[in-house]
């Protein structure tokens, strides 16, 4: 085990029908670090997550949070385990009709028992925190894509989570806008003191944004460690994968020594 791994996924094997997805997944997330997971579309990234945040039991192997293995766990004290997770996905699912101060005290109208002025106070302190004060009585409708991801950061963060799971987040966005979420991830991990784990198949926001970088293929982790380390990677199929990726990485790749 890692010296500070907050999340701990051990030989975790998961099939679904006769396709097995996850083949023995090793994998530690450094706390307080941002950890992107990179790999094809359909390697088994969201399976992953999944398993990390309980949603997914393995067929073999363990997840552990904070040592403590969440797989094993009956639906009370896995509940009370996943108060410790954010999640963002790539569509930020706010409800339309509610406004952004409803959209971001749900998670502590469902959760807590606490009064409406704290509640209140909670979202306006987020909001000014993601620099968004004074937009609690907007509808998502009237905000641009870039609000609306932090507005969902914003609820995402609303029960002070010590993970964060970005599945996704620049998926469908154009260059800038993508630059404006890794710009967020990157603040959030700051402001809220945060780990982080994205999703990404975007190698230049992952290059970007990392502390730490896994790829997966073919149901294990084959490659991890800093972005250095990951262009230096002599894995044939890390190789392949920056190889497509955009010219950036290419260049980067010939800074690592290996062109
Ligand atoms: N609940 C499920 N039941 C059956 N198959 C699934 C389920 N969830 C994911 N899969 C399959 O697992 C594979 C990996 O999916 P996923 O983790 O979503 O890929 P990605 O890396 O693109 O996020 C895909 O082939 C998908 O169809
Ligand atoms: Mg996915």
């Amino acid at each position: 085990m890692a010296t500070d791994a907050i999340v701990e996924v051990v030989g975790v094997r998961k099939r679904f029908g006769e396709k097995e997805i996850l083949k023995g997944v090793d994998l530690d997330v450094p706390r307080g670090r941002i950890t992107t997971i990179i790999g094809g579309s359909g390697s088994g990234k969201s399976v992953l997550v999944k398993h990390i945040i309980g949603l997914l039991k393995p067929d073999e192997g363990e997840v552990r949070f904070e040592g403590q293995d969440i797989c094993r766990l009956g639906a009370r004290a896995l509940a009370s385990v996943r108060r410790n997770f954010g999640m963002l996905f790539q569509h930020s699912a706010l409800f339309d009709s509610m406004t952004v101060e409803d959209n971001i005290a749900f998670p502590l109208v469902e959760h807590t028992s606490l009064s409406g002025r704290k509640i209140r106070d909670i979202v306006r302190e987020k909001l000014e925190v993601l620099g968004m004060a004074g937009i609690e009585r907007q509808f998502p409708s009237e905000l641009s894509g870039g609000m609306r991801k932090r507005v969902g950061l914003a609820r995402a963060i609303v029960l002070s989570p010590k993970v964060i799971i970005y599945d996704e987040p620049t998926t469908g966005l154009d260059p800038i806008m993508t630059q404006n979420v890794d710009q967020m991830i990157k603040e959030a991990e700051k402001k809220f003191n945060v780990t982080s784990v994205v999703i990404s198949h975007d190698m230049a926001s992952t290059f970007r944004i990392s502390d730490h970088i896994a790829v997966i293929h073919e149901g294990r982790i084959v490659e991890h460690g800093s972005g250095d380390e990951i262009l230096r990677s002599s894995n044939d199929y890390v190789r392949r994968f920056l190889a497509a990726a955009s010219s950036p990485h290419r260049a980067g790749l010939a800074a690592g020594g290996d062109a």
